[in-house]
C-alpha cells in the first residue's frame, strides 16, 4: 500500500529544509523501494497569501487524507500584523486542533558530537536522552472563554481560560506511560498543583492511570521546579508528560540543552498514529533565502514520521544512521558549527545525508 505524505514546506526557512527532508524519502523511495507518493500544499503565511487563511479548506482535505504530515515552519514578520485568525500560527493550531493531534513527542537527544555546542557543562548533558510528551488539543491555548474585554472604567482586561478535561488528561497520561515503556520506565508529571484547580485535577487523573502501568515509576514536579531541574540536573528525566503550555515552554528549554535545536524533530499523534512532524524551531526568517539553515531537524522528522506513522522502522534508522556519519564527518551547518568542523549550507548537507545512506 502506497504511503500517503502530505508535504506543507510553510514560511521562512520552511522550504529550504523541507526540500532536503523530500530529497531523502525520494532516495528511498528510488533506492530502496519506499512505498511513497508526496503531495504538496500550504499552511501558515504562505496559505494567507494565496488563498486567504492560514488553514484553508484545500489544505484541510489534503491533511485528513494524508496518512502523515511533513511540516517546514510558520510564521514571520510579514504576517504579525494581521488581525488574529490570519496569523500562520492559528493555521498550526488549526491543523493541529483538526486532526485530533494531541499528542506531542518532543525528545532532546545530545549526539556526542555536538556536546561541545550546548550550553551547559558537558558532564551535566553528556548522553542527554529525555522525552517531553506534551498535550496539543487543550488547556489555555484553546479554553473558552477568551479575549480582551473593556471594564466599566473604560480599562481593557485580557482574559484565557486553563481548562482540561478527565479524557483529555487521561489520553495524554497513556500515551507518555506507553512511550517510557518503550524507554526507561519513569514518568515526571508536571503541573502547578500548588496553585491551579485544573492541575489539581491533571495529577489525580495521572495518578489514577499510574495504576495501569506498575511497572512505570511516576513522579510530579511543579512547573517551576522543573524549569530549574532542566538546567541543573536534566538527566534525572526519561520521560516528562506536561499540558499544552507549560509544554510549549519546558519543549524549547529541553532543546536548548543539546546544544541545537536545529537538530531537533518533533511528532503530533492522533489516537491512530496518523501525526504532523515538524522541527522544533521556528521559521527563522532572518536567515531564510539564504540557504544557511541547518535540515537535520526536519530531516529526523521525516525519520520520526517513517517510524511512527508509517511504521517502516528500517527506513527510519537508516536516515539517523546517515546523520550521526555527517556528523561524525565534520560537517556543519552555521546554528552548530565549531572549531576544525567543515562549514556547510542548507542544500550540501542535505546531499551529504544522502551520500552517508548510499550503500546502506
Ligand atoms: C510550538 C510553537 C507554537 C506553539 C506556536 C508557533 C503557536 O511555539 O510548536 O512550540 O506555541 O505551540
Ligand atoms: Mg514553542
Amino acid at each position: 500500500m502506497t504511503h500517503k505524505v502530505l508535504v506543507l514546506p510553510g514560511d521562512g526557512i520552511g522550504p529550504e529544509i523541507v526540500t532536503e527532508s523530500a530529497k531523502i524519502l525520494q532516495y528511498l523511495q528510488q533506492e530502496y523501494g519506499l512505498d511513497i507518493a508526496l503531495d504538496y500544499g500550504l499552511l501558515g503565511g504562505c496559505a494567507v497569501d494565496a488563498l486567504g487563511a492560514p488553514y484553508p479548506d484545500e489544505t484541510r482535505q489534503k491533511a485528513r487524507a494524508a496518512d502523515a504530515i511533513l511540516l517546514g515552519a510558520v510564521g514571520g514578520p510579514k504576517w504579525e500584523m494581521l488581525e488574529r485568525p490570519l496569523r500562520p500560527e492559528r493555521g498550526l493550531l488549526a491543523i493541529r486542533a483538526d486532526l485530533e493531534l494531541f499528542a506531542n513527542l518532543r525528545p532532546a537527544i545530545l549526539y556526542p558530537q555536538l556536546a561541545a555546542a550546548s550550553s551547559l557543562k558537558p558532564e551535566l548533558v553528556a548522553d542527554l536522552d529525555l522525552l517531553i510528551v506534551r498535550e496539543l488539543n487543550g488547556d489555555i491555548y484553546f479554553g473558552q472563554p477568551r479575549g480582551i474585554r473593556t471594564l466599566e472604567n473604560g480599562e481593557r482586561e485580557g482574559f484565557n481560560t486553563m481548562l482540561y478535561r478527565e479524557s483529555e488528561i487521561e489520553r495524554i497520561a497513556r500515551a507518555a506511560f506507553e512511550a517510557a515503556r518503550k524507554r526507561h520506565r519513569k514518568v515526571c508529571s508536571v503541573d502547578k498543583a500548588n496553585v491551579l484547580e485544573t492541575s489539581e485535577l491533571w495529577r489525580e487523573v495521572v495518578e489514577r492511570v499510574a495504576r495501569d502501568y506498575p511497572d512505570v515509576a511516576l513522579s510530579h514536579q511543579y512547573v517551576d521546579n522543573a524549569a530549574m531541574q532542566l538546567v541543573r540536573a536534566p538527566k534525572q528525566f526519561d520521560v516528562i508528560v506536561t499540558g499544552n503550555l507549560f509544554g510549549d515552554i519546558l519543549s524549547d528549554c529541553a532543546a536548548m540543552l543539546t546544544g541545537s535545536i536545529g537538530m531537533l524533530p518533533s511528532a503530533s499523534l492522533d489516537a491512530k498514529g496518523k501525526g504532523l512532524y515538524e522541527p522544533i524551531h521556528g521559521s527563522a526568517p532572518d536567515i531564510a533565502g539564504k540557504g544557511a539553515a541547518n535540515p537535520l531537524a526536519t530531516i529526523l522528522s521525516a525519520a520520526m514520521l517513517l517510524r511512527y506513522s508509517l511504521n517502516e522502522p528500517e527506513h527510519a534508522a537508516r536516515i539517523e544512521q546517515a546523520v550521526g556519519r555527517v556528523l561524525d564527518q565534520g560537517l556543519r551547518t552555521l546554528d552548530i558549527m565549531a572549531e576544525g568542523m567543515t562549514p556547510v549550507g542548507t542544500q550540501a548537507m542535505g546531499d551529504a545525508v544522502v551520500a552517508a545512506m548510499v550503500g546502506d
